[in-house]
């Protein structure tokens, strides 16, 4: 998107160029601002990033899967990111994902803070890895706990990747070797 001066009679206003492509041609566009200096964007057209604070995300009535919070797409990847908002509000949601085990993806989330519903025991910049086929969820007692819960202020990022993601040695030696234990009940 490459960007022009021009002049007004007594301004200079930087224009940006949009080009879209539709049915094999290209249109170009002439912006008097640069499209991303905007409150908000609902378009096809996506910023290189943003903050995650700026991030509205999808509330509903009852419990829904985790692509309402995906923020970016690429090839062969998605992002998503689990930002403050008001909790599903049907009398008797569960507000906790359900398990699952994703037959797609790798799954990696990074936590910006220690409040994410479903998990005990991460802090900010914990790192959690669920390759696709195993199954997670809520840990024992997690959906008990989230009843009546109308808010969370959970702060995370979520990385599906299509292709298979790899452990590195560095990787390995942060690596908590009790933590597919934190599923079992305490005893
Ligand atoms: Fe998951």
């Amino acid at each position: 998107m490459p960007r022009a001066t021009s002049c007004s009679s007594s301004t200079m206003v930087a224009a940006s160029f949009v080009q879209t492509k539709a049915r094999g041609r290209i249109i170009r566009y002439e912006y008097a601002y640069h499209p991303f200096d905007i409150v908000g964007w609902d378009g096809y057209v996506f910023p290189w990033a943003f903050s995650i604070h700026d991030f509205a995300p999808i509330t509903g009535k009852l419990h829904m899967p985790p692509p309402i919070h995906q923020s970016f797409q690429g090839a062969g990847f998605v992002i998503c990111s689990f930002c403050p908002r008001v909790l599903d509000y049907h009398p008797n949601a569960i507000v906790v994902p359900y398990n699952h085990s994703n037959v797609d993806s790798d799954e990696i989330i990074y936590y910006c803070n220690d409040k994410f519903g479903s998990r005990k025991g991460i802090e900010e910049g914990s790192i959690t890895v669920h390759p696709l086929g195993i199954p997670h969820g809520p840990q024992p007692g997690a959906v008990e706990a989230s009843l009546g819960a109308t808010r969370t202020e959970e702060l995370a990022v979520m990385l599906d990747t299509y292709a298979p993601l790899w452990l590195t040695k560095e990787a390995l030696q942060i690596e908590d070797p009790e933590y597919w234990k934190s599923w079992q009940p305490k005893k």
